[in-house]
């Protein structure tokens, strides 16, 4: 029977890690406060900290207490929609139904005539018609490249980032990054040990004088800055803000890592930041949300002093992202079919954005109107780690406020992404159902 209970006690803890309610890092509460409040005893709050402790989910400390583990981010961020019961406004990827056919007749004819010279290891990091597509996909959407010997191939954007992260920084280093980023960036200065400083925003994205006084007062050695549809706030930097922030970075010792994984949905092009200063930044782009997460193909535009560092970086780590999928990804850009997909996700990102704006107009939203996803700010009665444990009860999986900085009570915010559920019905239903559970107000269904 204490067998059983321990477990019970286990799993109830393990799902306020899961949704937030005890944040990564955070302090457990004591055996005896834990205990009252799920009236058992200390032994058993005990027994369950240790099961969660061979699970990799929380670690103790003698005299200090135990903690929640903090490398799990991403596997708690992002809810794969493993189950059609699910509505998952938590993933942030392209609707895929609509890539499916352009996908198949690509890897069709690209592995039709599989060229011997694709499937063998070879020097540069990269084949030059796969670093000449990507020069080709991200000139398109506002950086200005000309050689594609500038260009290195990772496996998806992630990777670029813990590629260049690694390079440039050493352990206990700081990385300047956004008041609230992308979970991805939190989850490798974690796994590296590196520190991270958040850096104020405004309405158009990171603030310069903030920055300048960060580099100051942490010398940051790396800022991350994410400048179209930014994860998870939506805003996008206008060109103005974009030459204030190269300014500062230009003056100071410091790299900047330009994310612009979502540039492809700006209405207009709008210049990368990197143009202005391409010997102290570093441009990611990648197919992953205009075309499949499942390609793993990202392109970074590298200084020219410094693409034999990063290639020695990417040799090291995974020889060389995958050609079989550059090969693809080639034939998708060179034909046109890429920029088509982009668009034709630009275009329906656009109509759920206006079906949500309908909808959840009484809210403080902030995203663009191409944007994938949509910041929310919660009507005062309801706490984020709450409603997305009672949205989850509703089989509505949506992503904490919590998840986007280090200090996850910052604010009271759920990120809500439009792209993921594939049929429209489906996606309007969900939607309604958001609204009412946030007109609802109460949290009188929370459960713990
Ligand atoms: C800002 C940002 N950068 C990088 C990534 C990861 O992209 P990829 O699938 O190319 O690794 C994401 C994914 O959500 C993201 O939002």
């Amino acid at each position: 029977m204490s067998d059983i209970k321990f477990r019970q006690i286990a799993e109830t803890i393990e799902a306020r890690i899961n949704t937030g309610v005890y944040p990564a890092n955070t302090k457990l509460p004591p055996h005896r406060v834990l205990a009252d409040e799920l009236e058992t005893t200390p032994t058993t709050v005990s027994k369950a900290y240790k099961l969660l402790a061979e699970k990799n989910k929380v670690e103790s400390f003698v005299g200090r207490g135990t903690f929640v583990c903090g490398g799990a981010e991403l596997e708690t961020v992002i809810q794969a929609p493993d189950d059609n019961a699910d509505y998952n406004f938590s993933i942030l990827q392209p609707c895929l139904k609509h890539n499916i056919l352009p996908l198949q007749a690509a890897f069709q004819q690209t592995y039709a005539t599989l060229p011997s010279e694709l499937l063998g290891y070879i020097e540069h990091s990269g084949h030059l018609s796969h670093r000449q597509a990507g020069m080709k996909w991200a000139a398109e959407f506002g950086l200005s490249v000309l050689d594609p010997d500038d260009i290195l191939l990772a496996s998806g954007a992630q990777n670029a980032l813990a590629i260049l992260i690694q390079t440039y920084t050493k352990p206990g280093d700081c990385i300047a990054v956004e008041a609230f980023t992308y979970p991805g960036i939190l989850s490798i200065a974690n796994l590296l040990g590196r520190r991270v400083v958040e850096v104020a925003m405004d309405s158009e994205g990171m603030c310069p004088t903030a920055l300048k006084d960060t580099m100051l007062s942490d010398k940051p050695k790396v800022v991350v800055i994410v400048p179209s549809h930014q994860n998870p706030t939506g805003v996008t930097m206008p060109q103005g803000r974009r030459e204030s922030i190269a300014k500062v970075i230009a003056a100071g010792n410091i790299w900047l890592l330009e994310d612009d994984i979502y540039g492809f949905l700006n209405p207009s092009v709008i210049p990368a930041i990197s143009n202005y200063i391409p010997e102290k930044s570093f441009h990611i782009t990648s197919l992953s949300k205009a075309i499949s997460p499942a390609l793993r193909c990202a392109f970074i535009k590298a200084p020219k002093s410094e693409i034999r560092k990063v290639g020695a970086c990417i040799r090291t780590s995974i020889w060389l992202a995958s050609p079989l999928n550059f090969a693809v990804a080639t034939q998708l850009i060179n034909s046109g079919a890429a920029f088509s997909m982009a668009n034709k996700q630009k275009q329906l990102a656009a109509q759920r954005q206006a079906f949500v704006a309908e909808l959840l107009g009484f809210l403080a939203c902030s995203s663009q109107p191409t944007s994938y996803h949509i910041w929310v700010k919660l009507p005062k009665n309801w706490r984020q780690e709450h409603f997305v444990m009672e949205a989850k009860n509703q089989q509505l999986l949506v992503s904490s406020g919590g998840y986007f900085s280090q200090q996850s009570d910052k604010s009271n915010h759920i990120r809500l992404s439009l792209m993921a559920i594939d049929d429209e019905q489906r996606f309007q239903q969900g939607v309604v159902s958001l609204a009412n559970l946030l007109q609802d107000g109460q949290g009188s269904h929370f459960l713990f």
